[in-house]
């Protein structure tokens, strides 16, 4: 077989899925055979679970079965909480969730991974970050509550109040567009522990690793910096100048797949001027969205550059009233459903994942 060098794994397919498309080339994103932004504005985190799980929506009674499922393994075991405060109270959350993910392995067989384990920790991503966020504010923790949905119920732990129906949907929203995104990179992190025959706890803290990146997940809280700092319309084009001038990135901006806009910042550009009415911050992001693009169209006039999804989610996150700490554990709590996914199907027909480099070094003189 003739090898080929591709740095960054551009261009190369390394499995073939059912879970979703996406194309890059004309912004589209299906989940098994729906648009993710249909599904957005329609269904709920639970029923896209479902769907990118057992590969088709639920009927009612499944669905109530399913949440029943998932709304019973919300608690967090005492030990784990023990561990979540023996962290110091200076690390970021996504340290404490990838530590306590890591220890929720318990000693319950490894290998293969399973559904339930899926449904046991894709249930308690919100426990632990709300569990660490009251410990470090001094709050005491708020108890899950089973008869709320998996995002009203993390709005409810984050708070100690029941959310409104805008914010649980618009959040809801935003939990829908990020479930599953293909061989991302933290996706494919976590098919590489799994194709290992190691467990999922392990497959998941590689997988969040991942996703704790400046160009990956942690892009969001780096938008609001950027429109923070820009602080005003007039002042956007100078500032955007100037940062390009010095080479640096825009956060928000660019896609390693998508060539013209991602389709999630186009459905939650929508969820977020729903939620902000007459809010300037949400205004001043907009303008901002617009002369990015085009000095993006200036100085890399090659590239194809527009805002991604984390630009919007910053918005959407904002105006729920979470932090700029918690954007990027949010995403994990979506995104942990498709990592799962991914898991299972790699476990599923599974192959080491074991690529080559190429020497550049020496050869041993004799
Ligand atoms: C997402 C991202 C990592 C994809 O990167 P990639 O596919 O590896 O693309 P590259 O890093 O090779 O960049 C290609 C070119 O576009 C430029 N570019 C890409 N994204 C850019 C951005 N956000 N701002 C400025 N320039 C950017 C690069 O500087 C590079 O220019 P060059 O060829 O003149 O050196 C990249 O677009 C980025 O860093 N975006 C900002 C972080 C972000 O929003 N991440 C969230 C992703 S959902």
């Amino acid at each position: 077989m003739e090898k080929m060098l591709a740095i960054g794994l551009e261009g190369i397919v390394v499995a073939e899925t059912d879970l979703s498309l996406v194309d890059g080339q004309n912004g589209l994103l299906v989940y098994r055979g729906h648009w993710a932004q249909d599904l957005a504005i329609s269904h709920t985190f639970e029923e896209v679970a479902y769907l990118l799980w057992f590969g088709a929506l639920p009927t009612e009674e499944q669905l109530s079965g399913f949440q029943t499922a998932l709304a019973q393994q919300r608690a967090l075991p005492k030990e784990v909480k023990e561990v979540i405060d023996a962290i110091p109270h200076d690390r970021d959350m996504m340290t404490v969730l990838r530590t306590a993910v890591s220890a929720l392995g318990g000693a319950e067989q490894s290998w293969p991974p399973t559904l339930e384990q899926s449904i046991a920790i894709t249930a308690k991503m919100p426990t632990i970050i709300a569990y660490r966020e009251a410990r470090k504010t001094g709050r005491e923790p708020q108890e899950p509550r089973m008869e709320l949905s998996h995002t009203a119920n993390y709005l409810y732990m984050l708070k100690g109040v029941v959310a409104s129906n805008a914010h649980v949907r618009a959040l809801d929203a935003y939990l829908v567009l990020t479930q599953e995104h293909g061989m991302n990179a933290s996706t494919f992190a976590g098919r590489v522990v799994t194709s290992t025959q190691s467990d999922i706890y392990s497959a998941l803290t590689a997988a969040i690793g991942a996703l704790k990146g400046p160009l990956h997940g942690a892009a969001p809280s780096e938008v609001t910096e950027m429109i923070n700092a820009i602080g005003s319309k007039d002042q956007a084009e100078g500032w955007i100048r100037a940062r390009l001038e010095s080479g640096q990135r825009l956060m928000g901006f660019g896609h390693r797949v998508y060539k013209t806009i991602d389709p999630r910042a186009t459905a939650l550009r929508v969820v977020a001027a729903e939620l902000a009415e007459d809010d300037p911050w949400f205004d001043l992001a907009t303008h901002v969205e617009q002369v990015g693009t085009k000095l993006l169209a200036e100085y890399k006039p090659k590239r194809k550059l527009h805002t991604n999804v984390e630009f919007f989610a910053a918005a959407v996150m904002r105006a729920v009233g979470l932090n700029e700490e918690l954007f990027t554990p949010t995403f994990a709590v979506s995104r942990t459903v498709g990592w799962c996914a991914h898991i299972l199907d790699q476990a599923g027909r599974n192959r080491i994942i074991r690529p080559e480099s190429e020497y550049t070094g020496n050869m041993p003189k004799s």
